[in-house]
């Protein structure tokens, strides 16, 4: 009795979660208040060394480089107007969201436009801020430079968590399993249209992203394929993950990685940066780019602003949800102002920072769909970079392990 009663115990969970996939809406990005919900950063990029310098939400605003467009949609874009002749970086946007997300979260981004191009280097993803990176992880949401045609998912860890692949578990082509080493554990994206000019013509589409016990999970569909969950859903109705399919990336927890301590509560970025330490390498550069001299900045960053008239988001918004039985981690939003405020990046140092409360989710859900891989397209790429990693790398002199290991 006593085996069986422990064999339940542990089977349980897993059971109920299974029934359980109703994630509870928590906070909404969207319209006139997206931008209020985050700080910007207001400095050079001293993460990952793009040619950029990230301004604060008064330039941001008065450059148009952030705003909210006829279509009522949220649009974080970079300079394309000042023409540059040499020297001085060029101007886009870093934004750190106020609160964070622990287990039991679900991340939904509808977006109709993602920054691509040469030098172009968009990344909307999350990290543990209240640690030294990589203690509290990072997760890759959607990342990808150039004229890469596909989005990649990464985690990046300490040591000690490996990706466990299992069949018919995720969709998406795992590129590597340690999520320790430099470039994290990467799944590329096999679905078309998931990044570049076909995303953008396809209407765009949907990634979500779900942090539980379980694991950590990620979809992405294209426009026409979003689920009726998603397409239907509002800012306050919850969703149901049920019929979510198979999803692009699995990270199971489990023996191999226990996901709960590797990432503590995440905190959104979004960003575009130019260059740098993965889209500028000349190597990685010239996999998809063919300008005249095959140099990132000058090619692209010098000149009139041309290059960076698709280097865009133009996002209908961010959706964040707690499973039912999941306790919010952390809000440094006060009440939202209905109103798009222009009034500094000083938002962050204004608040209130609630008691963080920690939670284990038991409501998982694991993407218990039938779908099945059917895109079978070789992944294009095996790198994949850390946001937060390039300085630390670059002061550890790892930074030639790069150039030899692209
Ligand atoms: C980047 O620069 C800012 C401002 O100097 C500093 O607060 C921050 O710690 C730096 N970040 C890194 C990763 O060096
Ligand atoms: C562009 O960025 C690279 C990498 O950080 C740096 O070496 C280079 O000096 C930058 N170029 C200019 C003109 O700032
Ligand atoms: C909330 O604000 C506190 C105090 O400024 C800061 O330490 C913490 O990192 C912030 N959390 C998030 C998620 O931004
Ligand atoms: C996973 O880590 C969490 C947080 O450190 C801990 O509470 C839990 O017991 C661990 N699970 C297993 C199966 O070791
Ligand atoms: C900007 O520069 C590009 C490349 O040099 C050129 O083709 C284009 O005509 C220029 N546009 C304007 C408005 O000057
Ligand atoms: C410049 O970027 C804006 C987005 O900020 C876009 O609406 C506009 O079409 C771009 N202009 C050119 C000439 O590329």
């Amino acid at each position: 009795m006593r085996g069986l009663s422990a064999t339940a115990l542990v089977v349980l969970p897993c059971l109920l979660g299974r029934v359980s996939a109703i994630y509870n809406p928590q906070r909404e990005y969207a319209g006139d208040t997206f931008f209020n919900q985050f700080a910007y950063y207001g400095n050079v990029d001293n993460t990952t060394w793009g040619n950029v310098t990230y301004l604060d939400q008064a330039d941001a605003a008065s450059k148009q480089l952030t705003f909210i467009n006829g279509a009522g949609n949220a649009v974080v874009a970079v300079d394309n107007t000042t023409t540059l002749v040499a020297g001085p970086p060029g101007q886009a946007v870093r934004l750190t969201s106020l609160d964070s997300y622990g287990m039991g979260s679900l991340i939904i981004i509808d977006a109709v436009h993602i920054p691509f191009g040469c030098s172009v280097w968009p990344a909307f993803w999350t990290y543990g801020i209240e640690e030294m990176w990589p203690n509290a992880g990072e997760i890759d949401i959607i990342e990808a430079i150039n004229n890469m045609d596909n989005n990649q998912i990464a985690l990046h860890s300490l040591q000690g968590c490996t990706k466990q692949d299992a069949p018919n578990e995720q969709t998406g082509s795992t590129l590597e399993a340690d999520c320790s080493v430099a470039q994290g554990c990467i799944v590329a994206e096999t679905k078309p249209n998931s990044f570049g000019p076909g995303f953008a013509q396809a209407g765009g589409g949907v990634y979500a992203l779900q942090i539980d016990v379980s694991g950590i999970f990620s979809w992405f569909w294209s426009r026409p394929d979003v689920p009726a969950s998603i397409a239907s859903a509002t800012s306050s109705t919850p969703v149901d993950t049920t019929t979510w399919g198979i999803p692009t990336a699995a990270y199971p927890s489990g023996a191999s990685c226990n996901i709960t301590a590797f990432f503590p509560p995440q905190t959104l970025v979004l960003l575009t940066t130019l260059c740098g330490v993965w889209a500028g390498v000349p190597s990685i550069y010239q996999n998809t780019c063919h300008t005249p001299t095959n140099d990132c900045f000058a090619d692209n960053v010098l000149g009139n602003g041309s290059n960076y008239a698709d280097a865009y988001w133009e996002i209908r918004y961010i959706r964040t949800y707690l499973a039912e039985g999941a306790t919010a981690v952390q809000s440094n939003v006060t009440t939202p102002s209905t109103t798009a405020a222009v009034t500094s990046d000083s938002a962050a140092s204004s608040t209130v920072t609630q008691t963080v409360t920690t939670t284990s989710s038991t409501a998982a859900s694991t993407g218990t769909g039938s779908g099945s891989n059917t895109n079978a397209n070789p992944a294009s790429s095996g790198a994949s970079f850390s946001i937060q990693a390039s300085l630390l790398l670059l002061l550890t002199g790892a930074s030639t392990f790069w150039l030899a290991f692209f």
